[in-house]
C-alpha cells in the first residue's frame, strides 16, 4: 500500500462550482478538519457561465471570475492542489492516486469533477481551430484567434452553442449553428421555447441549422477551413465550436466499485455507495422529486452549490436531505432566459404573454398542476412561478394564461394544494 503525501479530513476532488462550494460551506458550518481541493485546472475556483457569455465577449477580464479571492482561502485554511487529475481511488485504505503518482489520504472524500466536454470523433475533429468551451483555457484559445475568423460553425443547438452563437454575432462573425435534432435546446426546454429562440437568433443574423449532421471537418496545413454536412454541404469556417453536451467524468469512481451507469449513482445526502465517497454536482446521478422521482443528473450550477451544501451539513452534524427546485439561466442577445423546475414528464403547456412582444412565460402542467416554467425575460413570472413549483400547485390553464392575474396570486393555495 502507498503512503499517501498528505492526508486531509476531507479531500475534495474537484475545484469548480461544487468542489468550492462545499469547501465554502463546510467552514461556514464549522468544520475544523483539515480540507484540501484537487483540481485538475491551474486556476482557483472559477465561475463558468461566464465563459460563454461575457469572458467570450471579453467584457469580463478573469480575475472577475474567481469564486473567491486566495486570501480567503487562505484564511479558512482550504488547500488547493491544482494541476492534478486523480486517476485512482483505493476505498479501502481511503487514498487518491493523481496521473502524476502522488498520492492523498482522507477521512471523506467528496467527488466534484463535472464532466468533460463531448467531442466530435469525425475526421478532422482535432485540427486547429476547433474549439471546446468548458475550462478558461479553451475560451483563452478561442479568444486569441477571433481576430483573424470571419466564419465560425457552432455544432451543437444547446446552452453553450447559442451563447456562443449570439456572442460571436454581436462581435460581427458570420456564425452557423448546426443542431443534430430538429430543434435547439431540446434537451431542456419544450418545442414552444425551441421555436421562439430559432425565430429569435435568426432574426439577429444567426444561421440556424436544425436535422442537420457533420460528417467531417475539412482542413488546409492542420486547420480546420470547412464543415461538411450529412446532405453532401461544406460550411466554410475559420473557426468550429463544439457544444454537443458533456461526459461525467467518474471513471475512477466506477473503477473503485461505486453504482452508476450515467455518471455516479447517489443518495438523497449525496453519499455514493461506497463508504465515506460522495458526489456532487453535474456527475451525481440522483432520484429529484421534481423529476417525479427519476434518477437523473442535472448540470447546472444551482445543483452543484446546492448538493455541496447538503454534503457540508452531513459532514457536520446536521444531514437534511437534498430536494432543491431546479433553476437555471441563459444569457442571449438581448434575452434573459430563465427556467425553473423541470419539464419532464408534462403533459400540458400553457402561454403566458406574447413571444411577439420578446417577454412570456411556459407554464408546464402535469396533472394539472405547475411543475416547471421557462420565462423570457420575464423575471417576475420566474420569481413568482418557483413557488408554485416548489408547492405543486393546481392552477386551471385559462387562468394561467392571464397575464393581468401575477402568479403570486396562487402563493397562498399552494399549502394545501
Ligand atoms: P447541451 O447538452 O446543453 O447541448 C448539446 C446540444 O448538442 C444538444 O442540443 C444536442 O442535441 C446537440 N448535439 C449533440 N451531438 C451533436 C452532434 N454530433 N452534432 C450536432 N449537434 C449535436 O450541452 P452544451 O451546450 O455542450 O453544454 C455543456 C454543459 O454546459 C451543459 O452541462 C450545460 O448545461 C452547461 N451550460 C449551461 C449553461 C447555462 O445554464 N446557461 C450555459 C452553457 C453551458
Amino acid at each position: 500500500m502507498e503512503t499517501p503525501a498528505q492526508h486531509f479530513d476531507c479531500l475534495i476532488v474537484g475545484a469548480g462550482h461544487g468542489g468550492a462550494q462545499t469547501a465554502i460551506q463546510l467552514r461556514q458550518l464549522g468544520f475544523a478538519g483539515s480540507i484540501g481541493v484537487i483540481g485538475e485546472e491551474p486556476e482557483l475556483p472559477y465561475e463558468r457561465p461566464p465563459l460563454s457569455k461575457e469572458f467570450l465577449a471579453g467584457e469580463k477580464d478573469f480575475p472577475r471570475l474567481l469564486i473567491r479571492t486566495e486570501a480567503f482561502w487562505t484564511e479558512r485554511q482550504v488547500m488547493f492542489l491544482t494541476g492534478r487529475r486523480v486517476t485512482a481511488i483505493d476505498p479501502i485504505a481511503r487514498t487518491v492516486t493523481t496521473a502524476a503518482g502522488e498520492c492523498f489520504g482522507y477521512g471523506e472524500l467528496v467527488w466534484a469533477t463535472g464532466g468533460s466536454p463531448r467531442r466530435l470523433r469525425c475526421a478532422g475533429h482535432d485540427l486547429a481551430g476547433v474549439h471546446a468551451v468548458r475550462t478558461r483555457a479553451d475560451v483563452e484559445q478561442l479568444k486569441a484567434e477571433l481576430a483573424t475568423t470571419r466564419q465560425v460553425v457552432v455544432v451543437g443547438g444547446g446552452y453553450i452553442g447559442l451563447e456562443a452563437a449570439a456572442v460571436l454575432t454581436k462581435l460581427g462573425k458570420s456564425v452557423t449553428v448546426v443542431e443534430t435534432l430538429d430543434r435547439v435546446l431540446a434537451r431542456v426546454a419544450g418545442a414552444e421555447l425551441s421555436t421562439f429562440l430559432e425565430n429569435a437568433h435568426r432574426a439577429r443574423g444567426v444561421t440556424i441549422l436544425t436535422s442537420a449532421t457533420v460528417t467531417a471537418i475539412t482542413g488546409t496545413a492542420g486547420r480546420a477551413t470547412g464543415v461538411v454536412l450529412g446532405d453532401g454541404r461544406t460550411l466554410p469556417a475559420d473557426m468550429v465550436i463544439v457544444g454537443i453536451g458533456i461526459i461525467p467524468e467518474t471513471a475512477p469512481l466506477a473503477a473503485a466499485g461505486a453504482a452508476g451507469s450515467n455518471g455516479v449513482d447517489v443518495d438523497d445526502h449525496c453519499r455514493t455507495s461506497l463508504p465515506h465517497i460522495w458526489a456532487i454536482g453535474d456527475c451525481a446521478a440522483h432520484e429529484n422529486i421534481f423529476a417525479g422521482g427519476a434518477r437523473i443528473r442535472l448540470e447546472s450550477v444551482q445543483n452543484a452549490n446546492d448538493m455541496a451544501t447538503t454534503v457540508a451539513r452531513a459532514l457536520t452534524g446536521n444531514p437534511r436531505p437534498y430536494a432543491q427546485v431546479p433553476w437555471f439561466w441563459s444569457n442571449q442577445f438581448d434575452l434573459r432566459l430563465q427556467t425553473v423546475g423541470l419539464s419532464i414528464g408534462h403533459d400540458a403547456t400553457v402561454l403566458r404573454g406574447d413571444p411577439a412582444s420578446g417577454a412570456f412565460s411556459i407554464v408546464y402542467l402535469r396533472s394539472g398542476r405547475v411543475i416547471a416554467l421557462d420565462c423570457v425575460n420575464a423575471v417576475k413570472d420566474y420569481v413568482q412561478g418557483k413557488a408554485l413549483v416548489e408547492q405543486g400547485v393546481a392552477v386551471a390553464a385559462n387562468d394561467l394564461a392571464n397575464t393581468e392575474i401575477p402568479l403570486k396570486h396562487w402563493h397562498a393555495q399552494g399549502a394545501t394544494a
